[in-house]
């Protein structure tokens, strides 16, 4: 069993619920908000999830026992145009935490977490709307610990890959629940200049030319930033574009 070894947390109320086995965190956590009352800063864990939600419609898979698995209940109350900052301050934090013991740790837009080229982490957030605000997010995140084995064509690394060894997960556990606790205060303390300064300080190709898909073409661009909806903005050729998740792919060339 995890416990909280920090004491003073800004925003987040630590409770823990660990599970040995669930379909998927993110619908454990959807279930509980509609039938309990929890905190702000409640987490759902498991060892073991059956059916893992990805971005796109995607699974995610993660070996038994190996891995960061859980979904993080959070109550933003902003408008729903700033939705995007849920994910964003939920990616910063990634990112800070996993750097804390790896190089070269960068945000692909929207909110994957590599390492050099490799993807070792995730992030898929779920809200639930009251008219117009926010009134609860479910934060599903999944970061690649232990494992040691990955299908090839998902371009993967985990923190065993990079440094060779066992890594604790209650201890790696604890140090993102304090950033994520950190960059959810500034969240809600509507702070979004500061969120997104840092976003752009640690985001893949961020004013640089990368390699881009759509349905139908490949082309080069440069990533400008995102706008007031998340969306990725690309210079091309003098014009700036807008594409949203579905819309695009960033190659990792
Ligand atoms: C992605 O990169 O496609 C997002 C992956 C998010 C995976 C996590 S694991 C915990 C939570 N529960 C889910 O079903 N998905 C998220």
């Amino acid at each position: 069993m995890f416990t909280f070894v920090y004491m003073n947390y800004k925003r987040l109320s630590p409770n823990l619920i660990q599970l040995d086995t669930i379909d998927s965190t993110n619908n454990y956590a959807a279930n509980l908000l509609k039938t309990t009352k929890v905190t702000n800063g409640t987490v759902v864990m498991t060892k073991r999830q059956t059916d893992g939600k990805g971005q796109r419609g995607n699974s995610w898979h993660s070996e038994d026992d190996k891995n960061l698995i859980f979904s993080l209940i959070v109550f933003p109350d902003i408008h729903v145009k700033y939705a995007h900052f849920t994910s964003l301050a939920a990616a910063i934090a990634l990112q800070k935490s996993i750097s804390e013991l790896l190089n070269e740790v960068k945000i692909k837009w929207p909110n994957d977490i590599l390492v050099g080229k490799k993807k070792i982490a995730g992030i898929l957030v779920e809200n639930q709307l009251r008219g117009e605000l926010i009134s609860s997010s479910v934060v599903g995140i999944g970061i690649n610990i232990n494992q040691t084995a990955f299908r090839k064509e998902l371009s993967a690394t985990s923190y065993f890959k990079e440094l060779g060894q066992e890594q604790n997960l209650e201890v790696l556990f604890n140090r993102i629940y304090l950033n994520l606790d950190f960059y959810f205060d500034h969240l809600l303390n509507k702070n979004l200049k500061l969120l997104l300064s840092r976003y752009y300080e640690n985001l893949y190709g961020y004013n640089e030319i990368k390699r881009f898909e759509t349905s139908d073409e490949v082309f080069d661009a440069k990533i400008i930033g995102i706008d007031e909806t998340g969306r990725l903005i690309l210079q091309r050729k003098k014009a700036n574009l807008h594409f949203d998740i579905k819309e695009v792919r960033l190659h990792l060339i």
